[in-house]
């Protein structure tokens, strides 16, 4: 595994990244002694009540970093704390998005804030039990976070009676079963029971049940690593960062074609151009960007025109994208877009766990199309199948969202990309260095 490089730019805004760098950071005593480490939790255990603590999240306005954006302090309201039996907390490290590495950057720089931020959301939702799916390649970070839960168990963070306190908490570690889909909620839930990975239908939701049929919370590592840092500089001071409907910061992993690819912390609002050209140093001498994924693969593609368009959720749903895992992925004027739309496809074909028919279907069609198109025996049937196809996966028609991105992908390259797809499928010809398209 490569080394990931740091975040840059304006560090005063940081607020997942501040303490990243200092030396041993991932050892217990300096995250407490020089980062503030576990003085949330404890506040949270001993000063606060546990809605308390939930509501302080809403205020926050953090909204989940793993996809969906969906709120968080809304999704813990949902847990039903006082129901009988056991709840628990389930953490999705499984970072399989493609373009997307800022949950490994985290676990490998600061394992101790996703640990303080899951103890904190148990005592929250009450949960006794957190579980922490952690994708089965990432064996730096799981080392990492092992250490940590030891370090945690030992102080007595983690145990019978943290803080003195009479509620028992534990954390475990359950290691991915290596495909993409395991990372989508529900298939998440079903791998961690030991079944095979694949979606529920919902509802119900997680909240109600999720793992062995109880009520889960469940959130990315970068949420709940956001969740120490609310607690400490209180949710009203975290809601003034970012724009007022996309608070706060996030970590965007900007890889691909440009000279600087890394994890960067970025308050949201901030605009694609200076993540791009600023922060990650733009494309190679003598390039040009040409099209970007905003939010990992899964989110529709935006042209070099629309570099000006900010971070936040509002200002991509705008713009027919989305924030989704916060990767960047970059791609200059020497590729192509049908080709790379292909690739793409490929991949979501393969990934599919074949459960539900538009899903299974529909991607292997896109595929077939798109290998006539790049074969040189495309026409407007071609265009109008991948169209098609494209729909058919769309708007809730697939039992989880890996069907969307795959429509995504062919929607959004279509939609600012029409002339290359009729290059290829019409005049037989790649506009890239125009030449043959099946070359
Ligand atoms: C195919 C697919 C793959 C996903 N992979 C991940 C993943 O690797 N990590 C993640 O946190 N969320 C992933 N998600 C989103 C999760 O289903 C879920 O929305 C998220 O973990 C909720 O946490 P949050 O509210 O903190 O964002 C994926 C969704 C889909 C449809």
């Amino acid at each position: 595994m490569t080394e990931l490089r740091g975040s840059s730019g304006d560090a005063s805004h940081h607020v997942l990244t501040r303490w990243f760098g200092t030396p041993d950071l991932h050892r217990l005593e300096t995250y407490a002694s020089k980062a503030g480490g576990y003085t949330a939790l404890r506040k949270a255990m001993l000063d606060m009540a546990p809605a308390d603590i939930t509501n302080e999240v809403k205020t926050s306005g953090l909204r989940g970093r793993g996809g969906a954006g969906f709120a968080t302090g809304i999704k813990w309201s949902f847990i039903n704390r006082d129901a009988p039996g056991p709840k628990y907390v389930v953490v999705n490290a499984d970072e399989s998005e493609p373009g997307t590495a800022k949950d490994r950057y985290i676990l490998e720089n600061s394992p101790h804030m996703v640990v303080e931020g899951i103890l904190i959301a148990a005592y929250a939702v009450g949960a006794n039990q957190a579980w922490v799916y952690i994708r089965g390649e990432y064996d730096r970070p799981y080392q990492m976070l092992t250490e940590a839960i030891e370090e945690a168990r030992a102080k007595g963070y983690i145990g019978p009676k943290p803080f003195g306190k009479d509620y028992p908490l534990d954390i475990r570690l359950y290691r991915g079963h290596g495909a993409y889909i395991c990372g989508e909620e529900t298939a998440l839930l079903e791998s961690l029971e030991g079944k095979r990975a694949q979606p529920r239908s919902r509802p119900p939701f997680p909240a109600v049940k999720g793992a062995w049929g109880r009520p889960t919370l469940l959130n990315n590592v970068e949420t709940l690593a956001t969740v120490p840092a609310i607690l400490n500089m209180g949710g009203a001071e975290y809601a003034k960062l970012g724009t007022a409907k996309s608070p706060g910061t996030r970590l965007l992993t900007v890889s691909g074609n440009v000279r600087k690819p890394g994890v960067y912390e970025v308050e949201l609002g901030k605009t694609f151009r200076h993540v791009i050209m600023e922060l990650a140093g733009g494309p190679p001498e003598g390039r040009k960007v040409k099209v970007f994924w905003p939010g990992g693969s899964s989110a529709p593609v935006l042209p070099e025109s629309m570099l000006d368009t900010t971070t936040d959720m509002e200002a991509l749903a705008a713009a027919r994208s989305m924030g989704g895992s916060g990767g960047v992925i970059v791609m200059d004027d020497t590729h192509c877009v049908v080709k790379a739309a292909h690739r793409l496809l490929k991949f979501y074909a393969y990934e599919s766990c074949g459960k539900c028919t538009p899903c299974r279907v529909g991607g292997d069609w896109a595929v077939r199309t798109y290998e006539r198109i790049l074969a040189g025996q495309g026409s407007q049937v071609e265009l109008d199948i991948l169209q098609r196809v494209s729909d058919g996966l769309q708007n809730g028609r697939c039992l989880c969202g890996l069907g969307d991105s795959a429509g995504w992908v062919i929607d959004g390259t279509l939609r600012h990309f029409r002339e290359e797809y009729e290059d290829h499928a019409l005049r037989h010809e790649c506009n890239v260095g125009k030449v043959a398209a099946h070359a």
